[in-house]
């Protein structure tokens, strides 16, 4: 085993405490806002990064509620996403017109993979109601006109890992979200 494996991490952002804290609070506000709804509610996580989040979020909610993922890729140049995403796995249900699609992201950062994927609910599944919630937000980066509805935390731009974010596909497990030290990638 390696124990230097948390030793990538500069300094911790948001403990495991704090977003124990925060998907409470963030549930409760998603509970009121679908309270009257006559619609389904589908909670729509994006793979790999939302898992951690999702699970705790899923557990917190006291609403009737289904759960779908799908597995998404942006194709350009360097670590940015671009506005060229390709399903890499997609959704089970066709027809979502009769559901509040709630798409659940480990974070929104330039915004073009949720502008991109927003516009394809609508087009490809006849989705009406769709609102994002992420565990970060980095709005300083945003590229795009889209914006969280449900968010936890909003954070500098800086390159996260833990709780599901990975770097190089690592450090998705660890139980806190910590700013990766600038010479592990540089
Ligand atoms: P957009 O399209 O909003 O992309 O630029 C969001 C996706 O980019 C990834 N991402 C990160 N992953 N640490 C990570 O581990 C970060 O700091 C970070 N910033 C963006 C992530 O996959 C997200 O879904
Ligand atoms: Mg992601």
């Amino acid at each position: 085993m390696n124990l230097d494996y948390e030793n990538v991490v500069e300094r911790v952002l948001c403990s495991g405490e704090e977003i124990s804290e925060r998907v409470k609070s963030v549930a409760r506000d998603i509970e009121k806002y679908y309270a009257d709804s006559d619609k389904k509610l589908l909670l729509l996580g994006i793979l790999k990064g939302s898992v951690v989040f999702m699970a705790d979020l899923m557990k917190e909610l006291k609403l009737p509620l289904e759960v779908d993922f799908m597995k998404l890729s942006s194709y350009g140049k360097g670590a940015v996403s671009t506005g060229n995403i390709v399903i890499k796995a997609g959704l089970e249900k066709k027809d979502l017109s009769g559901y509040n699609v709630l798409i659940v992201e480990d974070i929104l950062d330039t915004g073009n993979t949720l502008y991109w994927l927003v516009d394809y609910l609508k087009r490809e599944h006849g989705a009406q109601d769709i609102k994002i919630c992420t565990l970060l937000d980095k709005p300083d980066r945003r590229e795009k006109p889209i914006f969280v509805d449900f968010g936890c935390f909003s954070i500098p731009d800086e390159f996260v890992i833990g709780y599901g974010l990975d770097y190089n596909e690592l450090y998705r497990d660890l139980p806190y979200v910590g700013v990766l030290k600038r010479e592990v990638y540089e």
